[in-house]
């Protein structure tokens, strides 16, 4: 299916492509921003939920860099804080007060945290998590789940299509994958008939956000924590998405299951570069006793965890009215779309985990994971195209996330442009 699209209105963002692609690579800093459509936007400024782009337009942000800003574009508390932090001079790389506070607040939101520690991004957070892993146990081999993303490191990038073993990258070790093992999600049979002696730790995405906004199964978490604890295996929960976005104590606290070590980033940092790996004392005691080294430059850099500390502080002061509050408009943006496209008889589907919302062009229900393997992922593409054309930034896979900022009368917008774009499916 090929969607009616325009660049009209673009000018401003096609000539940067053109003028940047001379000198950066591919035009961007990060892969997946080359795919929007009809051009990757150049963001003027932002506020809130919306975006100005160099041309002028404005739009309902959904897309909210990539997850991490729950707060909005522009939240004052943190904006201020980091002002605030920037006048005691950068100080990177050094010991500041702030880390330990930072530690102290993820401690007192996640049931899985004693001991935490602090890099930049959620790629480094999930590779440390692993060594720590390797490092508790003596064991080397690791369990994944097909279709979830942990980063883009040469051991953990592959495997991230649903139904696919294969690795994501040109130029990526194949030898680093070695030890990997990868499993459909839901999968505890095959679980059971893997999980031996050599495994040091079985990872997963909790809500299986990236692949599509699946919630696991019932059972199937508390089946990994019992079938990690029977084998002397760590669980690692890759929270970088879902860490106080679903809740304050992410989806551990949502689904009521506790691993060793919880992998967090983007939200825990307001928009600023942080990450981390959190845990008991004990499954952290590889890192505490310099077994495992930890290195960064810029790792807890202040600036950051003054950021980290005043979003983390915002949330817990406001936990009980923000979240429900947010889940309810995820809800009725789920049911609008659904409507709109029931309405239009539009091959669209809405999957949606809490705050994080993923519509697919599909003309047959997407129930699981695995009903994924292959769908056609560039009519999604196309139709993300329809709507930043009506205002609306989502990012171009189709995965949508909801911040404090969006209001019912947003939401009341953001399904009117749904509608409108839906009709393309008319002609
Ligand atoms: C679940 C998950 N883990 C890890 C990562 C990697 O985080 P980063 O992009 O900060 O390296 C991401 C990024 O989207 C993610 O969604």
């Amino acid at each position: 299916m090929r969607l009616e699209t325009t660049t009209r209105g673009f000018t401003g963002s096609l000539a940067y492509r053109e003028r940047a692609r001379q000198v950066l690579a591919r035009g961007v800093s990060s892969s997946p921003r080359a795919s929007q459509l009809p051009v990757a936007i150049v963001q003027a400024s932002a506020s809130g939920c919306r975006v100005t782009d160099v041309d002028g337009n404005e739009y309902l942000d959904y897309a909210l860099g990539y997850g991490p800003l729950l707060l909005g574009h522009s939240p004052r508390p943190v904006i201020d804080a980091v002002r605030a932090e920037l006048e005691r001079g950068l100080r990177t790389g050094g010991v500041t007060s702030g880390e330990a506070e930072l530690a102290e607040r993820v401690a007192a939101c996640l049931p899985s945290a004693e001991v935490t520690t602090f890099l930049s991004s959620g790629t480094e957070a999930v590779q440390l998590a692993l060594r720590i892993a390797r490092s508790h146990t003596g064991r080397h081999r690791v369990v994944k789940f097909r279709g979830h993303y942990h980063g883009w490191s040469d051991g953990m990038h592959v495997s991230n299509a649903p139904g696919s073993d294969a690795l994501t990258t040109d130029g990526q070790d194949p030898l680093a994958v070695r030890n990997v093992i990868s499993l459909d999600w839901g999968d505890l049979d095959g679980l059971h008939a893997v999980l031996d002696d050599t495994v040091a730790a079985v990872i997963t995405e909790a809500a299986a956000v990236n692949a599509g906004c699946f919630e696991p199964d019932p059972g199937f978490l508390e089946g990994l924590r019992e079938a990690t604890e029977r084998h002397g295996s760590l669980l690692v929960f890759d929270e970088v998405i879902t860490g106080f976005r679903l809740g304050l104590a992410g989806a551990q606290g949502r689904y009521g299951v506790t691993p060793d070590l919880t992998v967090l980033g983007k939200v825990l940092g307001g928009g600023l570069p942080i990450s981390a790996v959190t845990g008991s004392a004990r499954a952290m005691e590889p890192v505490s006793s310099g077994r495992v080294l930890h290195r960064g430059t810029y790792n807890g850099n202040p600036v950051s965890v003054a950021a980290g500390n005043a979003c983390l502080r915002y949330l817990s002061e406001r936990a009980d009215e923000l979240y429900p509050d947010m889940e309810r408009r995820g809800e009725r943006l789920t049911d609008g779309i659904r409507e709109a496209a029931a309405r239009a008889s539009a091959p669209l589907a809405v999957n949606r985990v809490g705050t994080c919302l993923q519509f697919f062009v599909s003309d047959r229900p997407l129930e699981r994971l695995s009903d994924l393997v292959g769908l056609d992922k560039d009519a999604t593409l196309a139709f993300s195209e329809l709507l930043v054309e009506r205002g609306v930034m989502t990012l171009p896979r189709g995965l949508m996330y909801l911040s404090v900022e969006h209001t019912d009368a947003d939401i009341d917008t953001t399904i009117g442009a749904f509608e409108s774009a839906l009709g393309a499916f008319a002609g």
